[in-house]
């Protein structure tokens, strides 16, 4: 018979994770312990969180905006530093508006954007079934495919907030990201490309179609990449372009309106 797991402290758990590198190792012991139902299961976690597996898909789940979010392993965990595009997307929601979330992921600017505007209509695009399964369970309106193509015909024109944290990363750039974000989350959801636009040029030049006037797009890259995606909007059909910044003030994207 297999010896029966001892329970670990919350002072034990959070010292491996610390000597893991997880640098909230006191606030990802607790949300280990709340998941886990059992000793054993409290170990199976650590020892999956040591490996370096995201916290998200160990516990299944995460807080965005303040909506708990379920997350399945292999889908991209949404980032406390795409909040505040989709709290700005929300202001500029009209109540009755039409919103599109593409390259949704879990679902969570859609989930958000549902929430706070919840007479609008939001709907959803994702390439990967997994995620796509992922932000149905998370309550978004989500279709399969490439872009703008799964999207209703009625709604060309008809956008009035278009979303994107599209995948971003220049390939070149991709081995500078942390261990464990390269070995354990989709390459599908990072790789950008050779200059890490190629996804977020076919948005630009896509999107023209399905905005209404007077519509505002509203997409994530890095911020080495704003002026490069301000010029992209400019050239394409909109004006005043502006940066969006995350909570420490950092540039997380660029907001256009279509002329
Ligand atoms: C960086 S993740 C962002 C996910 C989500 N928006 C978030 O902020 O958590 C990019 C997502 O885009 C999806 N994706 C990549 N290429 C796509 C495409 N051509 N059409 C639709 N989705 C795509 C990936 O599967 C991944 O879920």
């Amino acid at each position: 018979m297999l010896p029966m797991a001892r329970a670990r402290t919350h002072g034990e758990v959070a010292e491996t994770l610390r000597r893991a590198g997880c640098v909230a190792a006191d606030d990802e012991a607790r949300e280990l312990a709340d998941s886990a139902d059992s000793a054993a299961a409290l170990d199976a976690m650590v020892a999956r969180r040591v490996a370096g597996e995201p916290l998200a898909w160990i516990t299944g789940r995460t807080v965005f905006c303040g909506l708990e979010l379920i997350v399945d392993p292999g889908v991209f965990v949404p980032r406390w530093q795409s909040e505040a595009l989709a709290r700005a997307a929300s202001v500029l929601l009209p109540e009755r508006g039409v919103a599109v979330d593409l390259c949704t992921g879990a679902g969570s600017i859609a989930a958000v954007l549902a929430a706070r505007r919840p007479t609008a209509e939001v709907l959803a695009t994702e390439l990967d079934p997994v995620a796509v399964a992922c932000a149905q369970r998370n309550g978004v309106h989500v279709a399969q495919g490439d872009l703008f193509a799964p999207l209703p015909a009625r709604l060309r024109g008809r956008v009035d907030v278009l979303t994107a944290v599209a995948p971003y990363v220049p390939r070149i750039a991709l081995h500078r990201l942390p261990r464990d974000v390269l070995a354990f989350e989709p390459s599908i959801a990072l790789d950008g490309g050779e200059d890490g636009l190629d996804v977020v040029r076919r948005i630009v030049a896509e999107s023209v179609d399905w905005l209404g006037a007077g519509g505002d797009v509203l997409l994530e890259v890095g911020s080495d990449q704003c002026d490069d995606v301000a010029r992209l909007l400019e050239r394409a059909r909109y004006h005043a372009p502006s940066v969006i910044e995350d909570a420490d003030g950092d540039p997380r994207g660029v907001r256009a309106q279509r002329v």
